[in-house]
């Protein structure tokens, strides 16, 4: 199966790169390194600087894989329509979004160019697979930020609703608290459109935080692991924690901690991503599977690091700060994940063990770690 990953230098992009080309999967990998670039305007560095795609690629290539690249801006209609026109993929993975919220906080020309990056990649790809090849399946990642915090059950994706006497089916309603996350309710809503336009084939994911390393021979050989930020911007909650944690400074918990999430290992991520690209919709349907496996509060999971790093003598310190973000802090939250389970997704578990290979890794490198750039200077308001 040819297979296009859009964004695959990024966190998500390049483990599912080198997951997929192991199995046996013919990949073209697409990234214009946008990531990278707002890192180093923004002063921010990942945990391990990683080489680009070329290198990548050729170290992948000489264990027999069958993996090209291009470094192509997605929002460049005409290089992505030629690109998906000369490889002919028989699905499509986009992660090639700007995907933080703080960074889509900053001010108007950071929420501009969310909103324009993530709705233009998303707009193109539907056009080039749409002008070229239909049949192919796009898998394109969303968030469970675009539910927000309702005061009923999440859905996946869908919801049946009775209004005076008469019934019909529904995109689950989406109210998100960031610019960013609003910018992937719309794209949902793009590809809802032309589905129902174009019978095309879509998987939207709907995901939550992820955490952790890919643990993998070559990566691990090559010194390649995906990249592994920890700051205020690009960072994610878990692995901040984490560098936190390992850098014996406190868990910084935004506001009260009982905002309620649902979160993933990296290594389920992967799983979904195949699990997806084996079930694809029949033309003109769209799948929506809420992509999480366990949801915790912000304490819950600073209590949860604490007790690991105990069994490996690390004394962790949890202390609240003024929540930088405007978001509901107490809230209802019971969000429904039951398709990917049934596609047959076996949860990895935030276990002790778990927390602590994510620390040693961590450990690994605690001599790049910046500690100024973790705690919050974005603020929503
Ligand atoms: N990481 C998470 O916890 C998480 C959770 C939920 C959803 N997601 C979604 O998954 C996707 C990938 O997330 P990630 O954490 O790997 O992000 P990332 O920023 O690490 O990776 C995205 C990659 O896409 C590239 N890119 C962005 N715009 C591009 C463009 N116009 N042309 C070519 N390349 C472009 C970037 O350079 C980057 O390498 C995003 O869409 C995000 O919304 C991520």
């Amino acid at each position: 199966m040819k297979i296009m990953i859009l964004g695959a230098d990024g966190y998500l992009g390049w483990p599912t790169a080198v997951d997929l080309a192991f199995k046996g999967y013919n990949l073209m990998l697409v990234d214009n390194y946008l990531k990278r670039k707002l890192m180093s305007k923004y002063k921010k560095k990942p945990l391990v600087s990683s080489p680009k795609l070329n290198k990548k690629v050729s170290l992948l290539n000489k264990r027999k894989c069958n993996v090209d690249y291009s470094n192509i801006d997605c929002t460049k209609f005409i290089n992505l329509n030629k690109l998906v026109a000369s490889f002919k993929p028989d699905a499509v993975i986009h992660y090639a979004e700007l995907p933080s919220a703080p960074y889509s906080m900053i001010g108007y020309d950071e929420s501009w160019t969310t909103l324009q990056n993530n709705l233009q990649t998303t707009l193109n790809l539907i056009w080039s697979i749409k002008n070229l090849k239909k049949s192919c399946h796009i898998i394109k990642l969303g968030t469970m930020g675009e539910y927000g915090t309702p005061n009923i059950d999440i859905e996946e994706g869908w919801i049946n609703i009775k209004h005076n006497g008469r019934k019909d089916k529904f995109m689950y309603p989406r109210q998100a608290s960031s610019l960013y996350h609003t910018s992937k309710i719309m794209d949902t809503d793009l590809l809802w459109f032309y589905v129902r336009m174009f019978q095309m084939q879509v998987t939207d994911l709907m995901q939550g935080p992820v955490y952790g390393i890919l643990e993998n021979e070559f990566m691990e050989i090559n010194n390649l692991h995906n990249t592994y930020s920890y700051d205020e911007i690009f960072g994610t909650v878990l692995n901040r924690f984490i560098v936190q944690a390992t850098t014996k400074q406190p868990l910084t918990v935004y506001g009260s901690g009982n905002q309620i999430r649902g979160y993933i290992n990296i290594k389920d991520c992967l799983k979904c991503i195949e699990l997806a690209i084996k079930n694809p919709p029949d033309n003109g349907d769209m799948n929506i599977y809420n992509q999480f496996t366990e949801q915790f509060s912000v304490n819950q999971l600073a209590y949860k690091i604490k007790k690991a790093l105990k069994k490996i003598d690390i004394d962790v310190v949890i202390t609240k700060i003024n929540n930088p973000r405007k978001e509901k802090e107490k809230h209802y939250y019971n969000a429904k994940n039951n398709s990917l389970m049934k596609l047959g997704l076996k949860p990895t578990l935030l276990t002790n063990d778990e927390i602590i290979k994510i620390a040693q890794y961590v450990l690994k490198y605690k001599k790049n770690i910046d500690k100024s750039i973790i705690n919050p200077k974005t603020k929503w308001v």
